[in-house]
């Protein structure tokens, strides 16, 4: 059944499209459960410029190119930029046909944009940001004012255990981990999507053949985006399934019941020398300080229901 409109979650997603970024994009735009106010960009799989042109490319794909698009920063707040190209090819989006933008971004840019449609929205909205996590820090910190039209945020990023940037490390993290530290600190209500529960949102040869068996043009772009995505994960870990990261956080909004949390106190380091951009996850109750929980960790989540739901989501469509 269709949610009734009042009762949808508005989001920003806030990202560097990126292939699951992509597949993040069009979840949340098939899903009646939200609503998709806008999109703002940041670099981190690719250059500012690319991950900006990239999400017009998924909207002009998907017929959706009234959601406004702003682009932040081009660098980190404290670092200069580290982009992810063995990952997601030089474009950002490489090995699909994807059309052009058409719609320029707005004037106003990422801080602005998101400064105004929070003061601007009736309700408290949920950001999903699927990328560094610089235009958050930077929002935070300029206009901590606007925290309060911030209902949750659901993010892609960190890890309990190993990263997958450094040993340490997750790449989203790793970019921007002054921004991370704002946001982890900020003491709104956070969902972590990171690689404890990303490695269980898998996709392989056996859900790319179902998206090509839609026999659509969006299934084929995404089939082929994740033929590409796959190959990268096979030859780096020997494996072809391949964790669809950043449709998790919107999954995670849209279908809370699927994913899995648990309460833990989450801080981010941004000095360590072999620990830089960790999220220090606090699940045995170690650090004695009396921390309190401060992030919904995400744990699990089904990996068949997961891919029953992007699938129908691409399907939707048509
Ligand atoms: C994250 O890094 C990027 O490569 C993906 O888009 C995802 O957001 C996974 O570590
Ligand atoms: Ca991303």
């Amino acid at each position: 059944m269709t949610p009734d409109p009042a009762t949808r979650t508005p989001v920003i997603i806030d990202c560097d499209p990126g292939h699951d970024d992509a597949l993040a994009i069009a979840l949340a735009l098939a899903s009646p459960e939200v609503e998709v106010l806008g999109i703002t960009t940041i670099g981190g799989n690719a250059p500012l410029a690319a991950t900006t042109r990239n999400a017009g490319r998924v909207l002009a794909l998907l017929g959706r190119a009234d959601v406004p698009v702003a682009a932040g920063p081009a660098q980190p707040l404290n670092r200069p930029l580290e982009t992810a190209p063995q990952v997601h090819g030089v474009s950002g989006l490489d090995g699909a046909d994807l059309p052009e933008p058409l719609a320029a971004p707005r004037p106003e840019g990422a801080l602005e944009f998101l400064r105004q449609t929070l003061l601007a929205a009736p309700a408290p909205v949920t950001l999903v940001p699927t990328g560094p996590l610089t235009n958050i820090g930077l929002l935070l910190r300029t206009y901590p004012e606007v925290a309060a039209k911030i209902g949750r945020i659901s993010l892609m990023g960190g890890a309990m255990r190993a990263g997958n940037w450094t040993p340490a490390a997750e790449f989203n993290i790793w970019v921007d981990p002054e921004a991370a530290r704002i946001v982890f600190r900020s003491g709104l209500p956070i969902t972590m999507c990171g690689l404890e529960v990303t490695h269980k949102a898998l996709f392989g040869w056996p859900e790319i053949a179902r998206l090509d068996a839609l026999g659509t043009r969006i299934g084929t772009v995404f089939a082929d985006l994740l033929r590409f995505f796959v190959k990268f994960h096979l030859e780096r870990y020997g494996t072809a399934d391949t964790p669809v990261h950043d449709a998790v956080a919107v999954a995670a909004v849209a279908r809370p019941g699927m994913v899995g949390t648990r309460r833990y106190h989450v801080d981010v380091e941004v000095t360590g020398e072999l620990t830089r951009g960790r999220t220090v996850v606090d699940d045995r109750g170690q650090s004695g300080t009396g921390l309190e929980a401060n992030v919904d960790v995400a744990l699990d989540i089904d990996r068949a229901a997961f891919a029953d739901l992007l699938i129908g989501a691409i399907a939707s469509y048509g």
